[in-house]
């Protein structure tokens, strides 16, 4: 008989408790009843309403109800081909060059699943979405990372995200026979960096030169406050090695729903559909549809524009108050995250953390006594990091600010409490 029937495999068995539950658990415990969460990326407001109505509408129509295509709904292919050619400057076959997957998240582990061979390794610039890394261990893929690294005055004056760099040497040291991949993310988080066109012109050429597939997580690509590239753009030769990752949730403000997809040419696409088939067979149907509907309808109700500039506003309206407190942040080139460096903050020595925080950098410690005193929850970035680099970030949070605006205010009110403990 088995010793332990109930041990489980190692790709889930992980040695730290993981970071969402230690903010949730500090949130129950803290002095404040009811704790701002500006941890995790979720929204606090509803899909736009011609969004919610096309969901609606889809749920009370038979075929909606039932399975739809392994690759996705004809409708929202053809819906995203639409809206993505112009983009990507050539006609996108809905057919060959889309495949709709159970968010991006899905997605991501269909590419590995579908290209990386026990052995293979995969690129992954730290601080990264911390489902990569799992994603890539299950197929049996090593994951190989290169820091991003902040800005040199990021500690004392806010800087722009943007100046946070990857250095390319760094990045040619790590690829050798084994490399497959590439990830990729842009607008990112958690810094809120849109990679330059000549930064991705430089990956890219490099990923040319060694025939490595790119995956270019792009779920933020309607929030960028500064030019933004597409990696698939950028060449012919690029093209053909890049698989573009979106999310309908992050789109459509709607992460519930898990509704995402790839782009690419056929031959990546393919290998990816064929792993999606065996993991879920194929995603929500009327949320599909509904989404199909949300790309169809965007432009007539100026939605992207109105989500750029809505998101925009709640940044400005939120970093005010770290202005206000002299706490330097990285200003967001995209996206809806923003890191603050709170090294002036001075934590009281005899502070009771309890053991699963005080064995973790500052960032955890900040973390846990910003929710227990204050009532806000942010993130410890150290989390998106390796234990090697994680002193890169040990001063730093992230705030989700993708929240209603009388959240952000109650935050900052309550964040104006850090100045006690500033010198
Ligand atoms: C960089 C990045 N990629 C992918 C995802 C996952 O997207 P989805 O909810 O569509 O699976 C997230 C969600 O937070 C993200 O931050």
């Amino acid at each position: 008989m088995r010793k332990d029937p109930f041990k489980p495999a190692a790709r889930v068995a992980g040695q730290k408790q993981d970071v969402w539950s230690i903010v949730n658990e500090a949130a129950a415990s803290s002095k404040v009843s009811d704790v701002v969460n500006m941890g995790q990326g979720f929204f606090g407001y509803n899909p736009p309403q011609f969004v919610i109505d096309a969901a609606k509408g889809a749920l009370d129509r038979v075929e909606c109800n039932q399975y739809s295509p392994t690759k996705g709904r004809p409708r929202l292919k053809k819906a995203l081909a639409d809206a993505y050619s112009p983009f990507f400057g050539r006609t996108l076959d809905p057919e060959k060059e889309v495949t709709i997957t159970t968010g991006a998240n899905e997605g991501m582990l269909s590419a590995f699943m579908g290209f990386v061979e026990p052995g293979d390794e995969v690129i992954v610039f730290e601080p990264f979405f911390d489902q990569y890394i799992h994603n890539i261990q299950m197929p049996g893929g090593k994951v190989v990372y290169v820091p991003l690294h902040p800005p040199e005055k990021g500690a004392t004056q806010t800087t722009s995200a943007g100046d946070w760099s990857i250095n390319m040497d760094e990045l040619k040291a790590v690829i050798n026979d084994k490399t497959r991949m590439i990830v990729l993310n842009t607008p990112h988080n958690p810094i809120g960096k849109v990679f330059t066109r000549d930064e991705l012109q430089a990956i890219g050429d490099l990923c040319v030169e060694h025939n490595i597939i790119i995956l270019s997580d792009e779920v933020y690509d309607r929030l960028y406050y500064t030019p933004f590239t597409r990696m698939a753009t950028l060449s012919p030769e690029i093209a053909n090695l890049t698989l573009t990752v979106g999310s309908g949730g992050k789109n459509f403000y709607c992460t519930g729903w898990r509704v995402g997809w790839l782009i690419g040419p056929e031959h990546l696409i393919q290998p990816v559909s064929a792993a999606h088939t065996r993991i879920c067979y194929s995603s929500v149907s009327p949320l599909q549809e509904a989404t199909a509907i949300g790309f169809e309808e965007a432009d007539k109700h100026g939605f992207w524009d109105e989500t750029k500039a809505e998101m925009r506003g709640k940044i400005d309206r939120f970093v005010a108050i770290f202005d206000e407190l002299n706490l330097p942040y990285s200003d967001p080139e995209g996206g809806y995250f923003v890191l603050v460096n709170m090294s002036k903050v001075k934590l009281p020595e005899d502070y009771p953390f309890p053991d699963h925080v005080a064995s973790r950098p500052r960032d955890f410690k900040l973390s846990y006594f910003i929710i227990k005193e204050l009532g806000v929850a942010a993130i410890p970035p150290t989390e998106f990091f390796t234990d090697d680099n994680a002193h890169i970030v040990q001063d730093w949070l992230r705030f989700a600010i993708c929240k209603n605006d009388d959240v952000l205010d109650k935050a900052k009110d309550r964040l104006r409490g850090l100045k006690k403990y500033m010198h």
